[in-house]
C-alpha cells in the first residue's frame, strides 16, 4: 500500500487551457475590471439561472457588499447561521448590525428554519443562511419566515455552486447568493467571489459599491454617487475561474462520483454517521463530512489519521464558542447542534479524479482508528 500522504484537497487547475487566455490579459495590459471578469459573470449567472452575477474579491467582500446594497446597518439584526466559517459574522458585524445566530437542525448542519422563525423579530433585517459544504439549506421555509417578517434573504452559497435544490440552482435562492473561489471551493480562481441575483436594480448598486461607489456619466471622469469600497476581481483570477465553469458539469459529476464511492464504503464502518442528500436535492460536495459518533474524540481521529498519511480536518466553526463574538453574551453550548457539528463533523479527502484505490485507503484507515477509540 502507498504511503504518499493524501491530501484533503487539491485544486482541479489545467495550465494548458488558460495558457492563451492569461497571455492575452498580459498583452492587453488590462488586469482588472476587464473582459475576462465580465465572461466569468456571464457563465456564473448562466449557470445559476439568474439575470446577474457581480464578482468580487471573495465571499467575504460579496457578502458584505451584499448587506451593504440593503443598507443593513446599526440597530439591525441579521440571522445567521451559527455553524459556518466566522466569515460570515464578519461580514454582518463590520456593517454594524447585530448577528443573531441560528442553530443547525439535530441532523442538518444547515440553519434550523424553525429557530430563525422563533428569533425573528421586526428588526430582522436579513436572514443569512449558509449552504454549509454544500448542501442546500432550507431555503423554502427561510424565504417563508423572511416574507412573513419583511426581511431579505442572503444566501452564503460560499460553498454550494453547484448544488441544487428542487431544481433551483444554488446562490439563485433568497434575494442574491454570495460564492466564494478560495482554493478550497469547488470551483477556484485563488481568492474571489460573486453575488448572483435576479434583481436588476440590486446588480446595478453592487457594481457600483464595488467599485468606490462610481457610477459612469456621459462626461469625462466618474461620479461618486455615495461611499463605496474596491472590491473587484482582477482579470488573472477570472480567467481561471472561468475555464472551471465552463467544466463545471464535469467537475460536479467527477466529486459526486467520489461521494458516493464513500458513501457506499462507509455504510458498514462503526463510530460515525454519514449525512446524504434528501430527494430532489443535490449537493456540489464542496466537502466531504462526516459526523463522528459522541463520546469519540474526532481530534484524536485527525491526529491518528494524519499518522497513516491521510489529511482530515474538523468541518467547521460554531460561531457562538468564539471570543470574537463574546459580546454577544452566547456561552458555549447555546446551540447545542453547532456545538456538536463543531465538536465531531469530520471532512475527509475528496480530490479530482480520486482513484477508487485512494477511496479505500481513507476507509480503512478510518475504520481501523475508529475501531481503536
Ligand atoms: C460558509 C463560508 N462563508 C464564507 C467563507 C469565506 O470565503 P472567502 O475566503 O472567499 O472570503 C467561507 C470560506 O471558507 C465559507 O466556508
Amino acid at each position: 500500500m502507498s504511503q504518499d500522504r493524501i491530501p484533503i484537497i487539491v485544486p482541479d487547475l489545467r495550465f494548458d487551457e488558460v495558457e492563451s487566455d492569461l497571455r492575452a490579459v498580459f498583452e492587453s495590459g488590462q488586469l482588472t475590471a476587464g473582459p475576462f471578469v465580465e465572461k466569468f459573470e456571464q457563465a456564473v449567472a448562466e449557470w445559476v439561472g439568474v439575470s446577474d452575477a457581480v464578482a468580487t474579491t471573495s465571499a467575504t467582500t460579496a457578502l458584505h457588499l451584499a448587506l451593504a446594497a440593503l443598507d443593513v446597518g446599526v440597530g439591525d439584526e441579521v440571522l445567521m447561521s451559527d455553524f459556518t466559517f466566522p466569515a460570515t459574522a464578519n461580514a454582518v458585524i463590520q456593517t454594524g448590525a447585530t448577528p443573531v445566530f441560528v442553530d443547525s437542525g439535530v441532523s442538518d448542519f444547515a440553519m434550523d428554519a424553525d429557530q430563525a422563525r422563533a428569533l425573528a423579530t421586526e428588526r430582522t433585517r436579513v436572514i443569512m443562511p449558509v449552504d454549509p459544504f454544500g448542501q442546500p439549506a432550507d431555503h423554502e421555509k427561510i424565504s417563508a419566515v423572511a416574507a412573513d417578517v419583511g426581511a431579505k434573504v442572503i444566501v452564503d452559497a460560499a460553498c454550494s455552486l453547484g448544488g441544487e435544490r428542487f431544481g433551483l440552482a444554488c446562490g439563485s435562492h433568497g434575494d442574491m447568493g454570495c460564492f466564494s473561489f478560495h482554493p478550497r471551493k469547488v470551483v477556484t480562481s485563488g481568492e474571489g467571489g460573486m453575488i448572483a441575483t435576479s434583481d436588476a436594480t440590486l446588480a446595478n448598486r453592487l457594481r457600483s459599491l464595488r467599485s468606490h461607489g462610481a457610477i459612469r456619466t456621459e462626461s469625462a471622469g466618474l461620479l461618486f454617487a455615495e461611499p463605496g469600497y474596491n472590491y473587484r476581481l482582477s482579470e488573472v483570477a477570472a480567467v481561471m475561474g472561468l475555464n472551471q465553469v465552463r467544466r463545471l458539469n464535469e467537475i460536479l459529476l467527477d466529486r459526486r462520483l467520489t461521494a458516493s464511492r464513500y458513501d457506499e464504503k462507509l455504510v458498514s464502518i462503526r463510530g460515525l454517521r454519514v449525512p446524504r442528500p434528501a430527494k430532489n436535492v443535490s449537493w456540489s460536495y464542496q466537502s466531504y463530512v462526516v459526523v463522528i459518533d459522541d463520546g469519540v474524540d474526532r481530534n484524536s481521529v485527525i491526529r491518528r489519521m494524519a499518522e497513516r498519511h491521510v489529511e482530515t480536518t474538523i468541518g467547521t466553526y460554531a460561531c457562538h464558542q468564539h471570543p470574537a463574538y463574546e459580546r454577544w453574551g452566547y456561552s458555549i453550548g447555546d446551540l447545542p447542534n453547532s456545538d456538536r457539528f463543531a465538536r465531531q463533523a469530520l471532512t475527509l479527502p475528496l480530490l479530482p479524479r480520486m482513484p477508487e484505490q485512494t477511496v479505500d485507503r481513507v476507509v480503512e484507515a478510518l475504520a481501523s482508528v475508529l475501531d481503536s477509540e
